[in-house]
């Protein structure tokens, strides 16, 4: 590194051990809106109560804020800055503060705070966007009234909305106002405000107690009929959450906003949650069948936040996963309801392993009640989400569904409108099962995926299942206790096929231990961690041919599905290492699995499709990115050259229309797809040839997109036509467009690296549009092969865009580091290649903080 390289900058890093309650209560706020584009006006009037016996000044958190003025019982006030902090001398225990600040949407790039999108207003404030909107104790433990007024021009902005209920409107020549009241106290991060020219689908639905709520989602008038299966979901999750958590929605009113310039999913405002449009619109001709599934799942997930956040919301930061951990749980029963369990617990269990695996064995590993954080929004992570989730579901596991049910009922009556812990909703589900949960928290202190080898030793008629656990050491964590860790366990027998020892819960709570099985009658199969019931990377001690015979009978359909995986993944790790290993049981599996005539077309799917490049790596010491590309590049020609009879069959099934949108047409179109890509392995000319029919005659995305992936990764003269093709039949969608620039961005070639840099150079791609960045830059770091080439250009590339990124949008740009992280698990040149590019970001002058923490935590 060169001499003159700046210093890196010192972050303030925070620590759950120092909470503190807040020096200043506010329970009740008035905000008053002059709203514009370029430049708008805020006025705020806070009514402070000092909260304890102390003498410190009220401390006002901003961020790229000046203030006005500030008054404290109407007379100009003591105040001064210390940094961003606006600090106010108060005399008295109480006191209305008033202040001014003048902010500037339209060049708000960070899309946090207030800002323009597509001519709108909107926010966008979790965790820490509040203070860019006002100065504000911005933190989730401090809960207020709200009331707003907004004011702004009728032709600009002729919508108006934020939370609550509207009480007045009125107008003033070309502007008009409006005045809002929520009567649900809440911290600043659920606050929101939109101002635009929206059309709403109105619906309404009517609680179980008889309380009728309007329903609003709100779009650009040309979208309005993109928004019937978000409507249609939300009226589900308000009917499923009363039916499973007892749960009503509390206010007569419920809106929806969908925004294009969006850094998540979406946010669960009170009243007023706002979306990415990526996961509201939705027609057969422009969204696939996982985007259908995406919106009813995120569309349920901000819905169950009105009370698993809003009603009851978070301390502090630290505790993100009392919100999310379980909101992602609750979400995934409703899907799970609401469509295939077996499919939705395959899903959720592939997002584990491809993105919480990695993030826990690597060096951003924090455990799901983090200890320390310099920046909030790296914590938006999968470990606190989903592997959060999986915690949730240990627990529900172990207490039964009645017990854990009553848990929540318990956390919810007690809890309702507090600002809660992690401990406070184990102690709730504790309270109400009489069962002690001490031992499973360690789920949310200690990081790393456990290991856990199994092994069956059979003896006439007992075996005996041994198991053994370690937890990996994690980034400040060398040393780990044992965790406990809930299997569920059948025997399965070898002649029989038969369950021969039913489904029992075994609670491995020790670093080992054995289980007895008596009274068996045959030679037994190890079924185990059925369902997934722990989250755990779990490695079983099989004989040849045991996987071969789960695969066929296993009686839980995930055991099942993961038997297969197995098999495949087995053959792919000794391919790669080049071992010969013989591929029979995989064709004879996947054959079985295709002609079966138990199993439904979307569980074949799944279940043949071979694991990713990433979830292979993840399973050897070394990663070889080109050996494993290679491996399964010839286990996919080797499948689709034997079984192309059952494939071909699979790709041409017709049938329902692309508007039908049953399990079984969905499940249907995904094996079609699937068979296109075996088939197009193993022939080239023929796959491109069949891949083109299927994209022309497409009558809806799911099939088009399908077959433009396959098209994607060919050399063939198919490949340019059909993307020529859908970039012109889409080209006024942005959504589309996105599918467009990301299924290049994924194209597995020898020249991808070329590819994706002219996708960088087209007139379309822009830094500023969180969904276009990410469909380039954020599918090409998940691009195994392409990413990891020997050159070292993939890790410079991407590199670039994270630095380009960063200077407009830093939140989102951090979220591209952690591919580069995981250099200690590739060989000594690629090692020295990303961590070079790594030391080129930190080194980077005017870094974000945000890419900084990312950048010089993945160092090690
Ligand atoms: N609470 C949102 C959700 O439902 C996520 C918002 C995260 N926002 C952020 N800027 N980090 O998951
Ligand atoms: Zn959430």
């Amino acid at each position: 590194m060169n001499a003159e390289a700046p210093q890196n900058p010192t972050h303030t890093e925070f620590r759950r051990q120092d909470y503190r309650p807040p020096d200043w209560l506010v329970p009740a706020i008035a905000l008053d809106f002059d709203l514009g584009i370029e430049t708008t006006r805020v006025k705020a009037t806070l009514t402070v109560e000092r909260n304890g016996g102390h003498d410190r000044p009220l401390r006002l958190d901003g961020d790229e804020i000046q203030p006005l003025a500030v008054r404290v019982d109407g007379q100009d006030a003591d105040w001064s800055m210390d940094g961003d902090t606006l600090v106010v001398a108060v005399a008295g225990d109480r006191a209305r503060v008033e202040t001014e600040v003048a902010i500037y949407p339209a060049s708000n790039s960070k899309l946090m705070g207030l800002y323009a999108s597509n001519g709108m207003l909107c926010t966008q404030c979790e965790a820490e966007g509040f203070r860019r909107i006002t100065f504000f104790p911005d933190r989730p433990d401090v809960l207020s009234r709200y009331a707003v007024r907004m004011t702004g021009d009728k032709a600009a902005f002729p919508i108006l909305l934020t939370n609550g209920n509207p009480l007045r409107t009125g107008e003033d020549g070309a502007r008009h106002w409006a005045e809002w009241e929520d009567p649900f106290p809440k911290p600043s991060y659920l606050f929101a405000l939109v101002a635009g020219d929206l059309k709403p689908n109105h619906d309404s639905f009517t609680t179980r107690s008889g309380r009728k709520v309007d329903l609003n989602i709100w779009v650009r008038e040309a979208d309005l009929p993109r928004t019937g299966h978000a409507m249609a979901a939300l009226k589900q999750s308000m009917a499923w959450d009363e039916e499973t958590y007892g749960r009503e929605y509390d206010l007569d009113l419920f809106n929806i906003v969908a925004v294009s310039d969006f850094n998540m999913g979406a946010m669960e405002n009170k009243g007023l949650n706002v979306f990415n449009t990526a996961y509201v619109l939705a027609d057969p001709d422009t969204a696939t069948d996982t985007d259908f599934d995406n919106i009813a799942r995120v569309v349920a997930h901000e819905y169950f936040h009105n009370w698993s956040g809003n009603r009851v919301t978070c301390r502090d930061w630290f505790q993100l996963s009392l919100k999310e951990g379980f909101t992602v749980f609750r979400d995934q029963g409703f899907s799970a309801d609401t469509g295939s369990p077996a499919v939705k617990r395959i899903d959720d269990v592939r997002t584990l392993r491809a993105i919480q695996f990695p993030e826990d064995s690597g060096p951003l590993a924090h455990s799901v009640r983090p200890d320390s954080y310099v920046e909030i929004s790296n914590f938006y992570t999968a470990t606190v989400y989903n592997k959060g989730a999986e915690l949730i579901r240990m627990m529900r596991t172990i207490l039964g569904p009645d017990k854990f049910r009553a848990g929540t009922d318990l956390y919810f009556d007690r809890h309702d409108g507090e600002a809660a812990t992690c401990d406070d909703f184990v102690k709730a589900l504790e309270d109400a099962s009489g069962v002690d949960l001490t031992h499973l928290k360690l789920w949310y202190s200690q990081a790393g995926t456990p290991k856990v080898t199994a092994s069956l030793d059979q003896d006439g008629g007992t075996a005996v299942l041994k198991l053994a656990q370690t937890v990996p050491p994690t980034p400040g964590h060398p040393v780990k206790q044992p965790m406990p860790i809930p299997l569920k366990v059948a025997l399965i027998g070898e002649r029989s096929g038969a369950e021969i020892a039913p489904e029992r819960l075994v609670i491995l709570d020790a670093a080992d231990d054995t289980v007895e099985f008596d009274g068996l009658d045959e030679p037994a199969l190890l079924s185990i961690n059925r369902g997934f019931s722990a989250p755990v990377d779990l490695q079983v001690d099989r004989r040849a041919g045991e996987l071969e015979k789960l695969a066929a009978s296993d009686s839980d359909p995930f055991a099942r599905y993961e038997a297969i995986q197995e098999l495949m993944m087995r053959w792919l790790i000794a391919a790669a290492q080049g071992e010969v290993a013989d591929i029979e049981p995989v064709i004879r599996a996947v054959g079985d699995t295709l002609r079966s005539n138990q199993l439904d077309a979307a569980l074949k799917a799944e279940a043949i499709l071979p694991p990713s490049e990433a979830v292979i790596g993840d399973r050897m010491d070394r990663v070889d990115p080109d050996a494993i590309h290679g491996a399964r590049e010839r286990l996919r020609a080797a499948i689709g050259a034997r079984l192309s009879d059952e494939l071909s069959s699979a790709q041409r099934e017709g049938g329902a229309p692309g508007s039908d949108l049953s399990s079984r047409a969905k499940g249907t179109r995904r094996l079609r797809s699937i068979a296109l890509d075996f088939l197009a392995a193993a022939d080239a000319q023929a796959g491109a040839r069949l891949a083109k029919v299927q994209f022309d005659a497409a009558d809806n995305m799911t099939d088009r997109s399908g077959a433009l992936r396959v098209l994607a990764s060919l050399d063939m003269p198919e490949r340019v036509a059909a993307l020529e093709a859908f970039y012109r039949r889409h080209a006024d969608d942005p959504l589309v467009i996105d599918k467009w620039f990301g299924v290049q961005a994924m194209a597995q070639r020898p020249d991808a690296l070329d590819q994706v840099r002219e996708l960088i150079r087209h007139e379309r791609f822009t830094f500023a549009n969180p969904n276009r960045l990410r469909s380039v830059a954020g599918v090409f770091g998940m691009n195994q092969w392409a990413l990891h080439h020997a050159s070292g250009e993939g890790y410079r590339f991407l590199t670039d865009l994270i630095l380009e990124a960063d200077k407009v949008n830093p939140q989102v740009a951090a979220r591209m580091v952690p591919p580069l992280g995981r250099w200690k698990r590739f060989d000594d040149q690629r090692q020295a290649l990303m961590r070079e590019q790594l030391e080129r970001i930190v080194a980077t002058p005017g870094l974000s903080k945000d890419v900084h923490e990312q950048a010089s935590k993945s160092l090690g």
